[in-house]
């Protein structure tokens, strides 16, 4: 395909276009100042201000106070520190840490290798829908756990999470919660008060920010090891010199998105919504993910008879951009493991289909993916016969 040729861009769960107005309050930082944050002249005194100012606008977006923001290099970043920080600052209480399998592999691979040098990790059922229960939570506390993760709402399902539920009942038992915000920020309303965790992981690029800066939420009194030790940064949660271009960027996609929540996640749900009802009059075309609790612009469908990635291969070349919601590994091509957790059988698994629409998304888009979409099936599905 041409570059030139218009690119109907379905997949803002992999990430976002920065916003124009992100990219100009991030030009200054990449130019005049800029200074170390540390340094005491005007251009380190002007990116510590570019720096300070974007810790407050992030926690006023999400409901935090200033302090209890540590910068990190992404959402991968930010779950890596909770999750490792929150076990061994609590090792000495107890080493049971609940998850579901759903969680992102920040997540989950942070706890597969901290089960590696001692700790035990219990899985958390999820349903068909990959919500997770509030009362099986209660069940598989013990008294040896110290932390239950439970992401906000999920990647490739869209499914959202009872965490206020969750984050109560841990409460009450004196158990530390984390929940990955990566892909809630901007498309529901997040208020880590109103939600009653202690500890959420932010990334700016599922936003309009630039890629490689996130934000982990550490309630104030939260305990928790660092694991990079340094120039103590960030409250000495998070050493290495400050970002100020991607936290200044950051702030300000987060500040654009969370002003927007009353009105483009309805036009997202609109659009969303039209792909899913003619997609889903298609023959052997089933919903993943929860019918009802989901994020406003995710849509993943499985197609019965067909291989996910052969799908995209061919919608893009068509100009379109969309996602199987799964990693391709080692040129395998593994079904989600997502959609494993939550009973989807391999058969309907394999042909899963993620469409996430956006900022930039039209029914120009929608038409196109309805227009092209039809067509791919049958033919993949005639290969097969
Ligand atoms: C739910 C979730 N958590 C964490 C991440 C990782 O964020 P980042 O790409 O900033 O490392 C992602 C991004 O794919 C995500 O969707």
């Amino acid at each position: 395909m041409m570059v030139d040729e218009p690119v109907h861009y379905l997949d803002y769960a992999a990430t976002a276009p920065i916003l124009p107005d992100v990219r100009e309050a991030m030009l200054p930082y990449l130019a005049e100042r800029y200074g170390n944050p540390s340094s005491i002249y005007a251009t380190g005194r002007e990116a510590r201000k570019g720096v300070d100012e974007a810790r407050e606008k992030l926690a006023l977006a999400i409901g935090a106070s200033p302090e209890e923001i540590v910068f990190t290099g992404g959402g991968t970043e930010a779950g890596n520190i909770a999750v490792k920080g929150v076990a061994w600052a609590n090792a000495e209480r107890g080493k049971h840490i609940l998850l579901p399998k759903i969680e992102h592999h920040a997540v989950l691979d942070s706890a597969e290798w901290l089960a590696k040098i001692g700790f035990e990790i219990g899985f958390l059922k999820v349903d068909r829908g990959g919500l997770v229960s509030p009362d099986d939570v209660a069940a598989k506390l013990r008294d040896d756990t110290t932390l239950v993760c439970v992401m906000l709402a999920n990647n490739e399902i869209g499914t959202i999470e009872p965490v206020a539920e969750i984050a109560t009942i841990c409460r009450e038992r004196g158990v530390t919660t984390f929940t990955d915000a990566v892909q809630a920020l901007g498309k529901i309303h997040v208020d880590v008060k109103a939600l009653g965790v202690d500890l959420a992981a932010f990334s700016a690029h599922k936003i309009g920010g630039p890629k490689g800066t996130g934000a982990l939420y550490v309630r104030r009194g939260v305990r928790l090891v660092p694991h990079t030790h340094g120039g103590g940064q960030e409250r000495g949660r998070r050493s290495g010199t400050e970002n100020p271009a991607g936290v200044v960027g950051f702030a300000t996609a987060a500040e654009i998105v969370t002003g927007e929540l009353e009105t483009e996640p309805l036009r997202w749900t609109t659009l969303r919504d039209r792909l899913r009802d003619a997609l889903l009059r298609l023959p052997d075309v089933q919903l993943n993910g929860h019918p009802t609790d989901r994020l406003p612009h995710n849509l993943n469908i499985s197609v019965k008879g067909v291989v996910g990635e052969d799908v995209l291969l061919m919608l893009d070349a068509k100009g379109i951009c969309a996602s199987t919601g799964s990693a391709c590994q080692s040129g395998s091509v593994e079904p989600s493991y997502v959609l494993k957790a939550c009973g989807v059988e391999n058969k309907w698994a394999e042909g899963a289909l993620r469409l996430t629409v956006g900022r930039s998304t039209t029914d120009a888009d929608v038409d196109a993916v309805l227009t092209e979409l039809p067509p791919i099936i049958e033919r993949l599905r005639s290969y097969k016969r």
